[in-house]
């Protein structure tokens, strides 16, 4: 079968070349005190020196991270990881049913190269059952190569459909990916609730009204979006205009490339999530730019 009927993603890779362990690449940075907003909104700051040292596992290259940052930026790489990994333990203690005696099974769909998940593997250890999918073969390659076995990484394919029972998780993340999926959202919805236990917690990055205006502020994120005026399947018109109103469509899609899958850069207005994700699920929260800056987690559990 081609891999046109697999509707996998194939992408370039530097699985060779990987950087050593963050505490070797602090040198490249000048203060090893971070900032991030927690799920309330709040701005807190920590040093990550210490937690660096912990965690000895290789860093990928930048072609291998989905091109998050360069190469001189990897600290920061790391640490977007750990703040992530703050904020979904915040989720956790809020809205995660615990089943007594078992290890969290976590399962983090489009991992790439696991720059969240090696946090809950370095500092959850065993009370963490880890898994992580992506639809991109280099990627989980990189992670089989350069992470241990009990970080288990799978290929999954473009069609929404994930091996596993009915309720097997307690905790699904998604960082940046529905941000990417355009007509089978629903049916991937579906089935990470069917995966979920009930009183399971799913905790998907969106990008919402709360991150409109704010591509306004970033000359990077402007220009990105702005090759989708290249490509004839989109109507909208990308500009600094666009920007400066509210968000036109409740949910826009914005075509990227001609590739067959992973083409398109998505939105998702509160009321579309509200209206939509809640048929399928109860939305505990929707908190404003807790990804990074960058993107809004949804907090949700399966109705
Ligand atoms: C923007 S990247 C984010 C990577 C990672 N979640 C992170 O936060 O570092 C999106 C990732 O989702 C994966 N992806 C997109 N659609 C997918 C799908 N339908 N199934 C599995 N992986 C998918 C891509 O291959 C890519 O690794």
């Amino acid at each position: 079968m081609s891999n046109n009927l697999l509707k996998v993603y194939n992408k370039s890779t530097d699985i060779d070349n990987a950087l050593p362990p963050v505490s070797e690449l602090l040198d490249r940075v000048k203060y090893t005190t971070t900032r991030y907003r927690d799920l309330d909104g709040e701005e807190k700051e920590f040093d990550y020196r210490e937690l660096a040292d912990a965690d000895g596992y290789p860093i990928p290259m930048p072609v291998d991270r989905e091109n998050y940052g360069t190469v001189d930026s990897s600290a920061y790489y790391w640490v977007t990881g750990h703040c992530d990994w703050l904020n979904v333990q915040t989720a956790m203690d809020r809205h995660l049913y615990r089943r007594v005696g078992q290890p969290i099974r976590l399962l983090d769909f489009g991992c790439a190269s696991c720059r969240f998940l090696r946090h809950p593997a370095v500092f959850g250890g065993e009370k963490y059952d880890i898994w992580g999918c992506d639809f991109a073969v280099e990627n989980v390659n990189w992670n089989k190569r350069h992470f241990p076995p009990s970080i288990k990484t799978f290929l999954n394919n473009a069609n929404p459909h994930l091996p596993f029972p009915d309720n097997y998780f307690d905790v699904i993340t998604a960082f940046s990916v529905f941000t990417h999926i355009d007509q089978f959202e629903d049916a991937w919805l579906l089935e990470l609730r069917r995966i979920t236990q009930p009183g399971g917690l799913l905790y998907l990055t969106t990008q919402n009204d709360a991150m409109w205006n704010c591509y306004l502020e970033s000359p990077y994120l402007l220009e990105h979006l702005k090759r989708a005026n290249k490509v004839s399947a989109n109507k909208i018109h990308v500009d600094e205009d666009l920007f400066r109103s509210p968000m036109p469509e409740s949910r826009m899609v914005f075509r990227m490339s001609d590739r067959e899958v992973y083409n398109c850069n998505v939105w998702h207005s509160n009321e579309y999530l509200r209206a939509n994700w809640g048929r399928y699920f109860k939305i505990h929260d929707i908190c404003d730019r807790g990804h990074n800056n960058w993107q809004s987690p949804v907090l949700l559990s399966p109705k």
